[in-house]
């Protein structure tokens, strides 16, 4: 049987509490000091499975990789030109960020690779990232379009000029990666702009960027000098707890020290204009990733059409999202959200099953969702589909439900939040693994 939670219905959340480090950064942290020349140390590191592929990755390929303390690091770069040829397959597990990036990583080495993952993870289009490298000189086969992923040594890459034809943040720093290693300036041109931590850490390791709003011009061969990095807590995982507040929070429940750039912060927004009361209080605006405790209690939402430029700003948290819908007044709209069917789940049919569980009345759309707002929640019996996002929304949704929520196949909640169950009992909520 797989592991779940048994959620008890709860009445408010309250207190002060931390989440753990950006998934997106923590990765990017890896793949960036291998690269560069002398070491890089990372506070705040996320310690979760989808990281600790990553990192298992960057050490067979000849990065040494000190670990100083449960979310602090050392990683040794080994230059643009050290990394060794892996001893057989790269497992990434369920992480798609490690994926992409690395095949942007690697696409350009004198030496060939060959990258997979879980059965979530080998359902998952990789030709997008495949396409633009191949057009820079790279050698790459996918499996039907899916891992496993065939990288074939190359002598050279040449920059290109791409514009992504969906908003990912996977697909851009896939190739500001392997421009690094190109001839040339690559510029690549996003539909709407996503999260750009790979541009900003880039800089912090000494590589210039030239940037507009949507557009980025990386010149290849400049090399990468280690420098330190503060992770601060992930907003992705800060967003449960958002919701929780917004729909059961006791004035002063704050999450302390999370990463408020800008490209991340559409879960803010969103919940904003449907009537939540959220305030920012800023910590540290010095580093590459200004920080906030966020003080959130619980108001009357209302439902919205939610602005489709905020889709990309807030990609991973409409799950939670659409517990917030159900709890709102009125209808919400969520529209020009396809990207949600090609995450670790089928995140619109999977969340659209759960409501239907829970007796939310919605209407599934071909790229969204309508929800109609204003209900509680019956209890019931949820199938994440081993989705760590999906299973961490229907915990929040107990707050506002009339019977037990039983939460089915929850293992993957430790590839982006280890310790979970313990940070949900601190503020308030009754979960327990079953
Ligand atoms: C990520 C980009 C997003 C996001 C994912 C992390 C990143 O994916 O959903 O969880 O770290 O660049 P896409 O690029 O597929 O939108």
């Amino acid at each position: 049987m797989t592991a779940r939670y048994r959620v008890s219905p709860g009445s408010s959340v309250s207190g002060r509490i931390r989440v753990p480090g950006d998934k997106s950064i923590s990765h990017r942290s890896l793949m960036l000091g291998g690269l560069a020349s002398g070491a890089t140390e990372v506070t705040g590191f996320l310690s979760s499975a989808d990281c600790l592929a990553t990192l298992e990755a960057q050490r067979r390929m000849g990065v040494t990789v000190e670990q100083l303390g449960p979310h602090h690091l050392r990683v040794h770069g080994v230059g643009a030109k050290g990394l060794q040829a892996p001893d057989g397959v790269l497992d990434m597990g369920n992480a798609g960020t490690a994926i992409r990036l690395f095949m942007g990583l690697l696409a350009g080495q004198p030496f060939g690779s060959t990258l997979t993952g879980d059965a979530s993870l080998r359902k998952r289009p990789m030709e997008r990232v495949a396409g633009p490298l191949r057009l820079m000189g790279a050698h790459i086969e996918t499996t039907e379009g899916k891992p496993p992923v065939r990288i074939h040594p190359v002598s050279r890459l040449n920059a290109i000029d791409y514009a992504l034809p969906m908003a990912s943040a996977q697909v851009k720093s896939a190739i500001l990666l392997a421009a690094l290693r190109a001839e040339g300036t690559t510029h690549v041109t996003e539909p709407a702009p996503t999260r750009d931590h790979t541009e900003r850490m880039l800089e912090a390791f000494g590589v210039s960027l030239r940037r507009e709003p949507g557009q980025v011009w990386l010149t290849g061969g400049q090399p990468l000098t280690g420098t330190p990095i503060s992770v601060p807590g992930d907003i992705s995982s800060a967003a449960f707890f958002l919701v929780a507040g917004a729909i059961a929070g006791q004035a002063g429940f704050t999450i302390e020290n999370v990463g408020i750039n800008p490209t991340r912060t559409g879960v803010i927004d969103i919940l904003k204009l449907m009537g939540a009361d959220i305030r920012l209080h800023p910590r540290d605006a010095s580093g590459a990733e200004p920080t906030a405790d966020i003080e959130v209690r619980a108001s009357n939402l209302k439902g919205i059409h939610v602005p489709e430029e905020l889709v990309p700003l807030a990609i991973d948290e409409f799950p939670v999202l659409f517990i917030a819908a159900a709890c709102a007044e009125g209808e919400t709209i969520v529209s020009g959200a396809e990207e949600l069917r090609v995450k670790e789940s089928d995140r619109l049919a999977v969340m659209a099953e759960g409501l239907k569980r829970l007796g939310i009345p919605h209407e599934l759309q071909p790229d969204g969702i309508r929800i109609q707002g204003g209900h509680r929640f019956q209890g019931g019996t949820i199938d994440s589909h081993g989705d760590h996002r999906i299973a961490m929304a229907f915990s929040v949704a107990s707050l506002r439900a009339d019977g037990e929520i039983l939460v089915e196949d929850v293992e993957n909640v430790g590839t982006s939040f280890p310790g979970f169950v313990d940070v949900a009992r601190a503020a308030g909520l009754s979960v327990e693994p079953a």
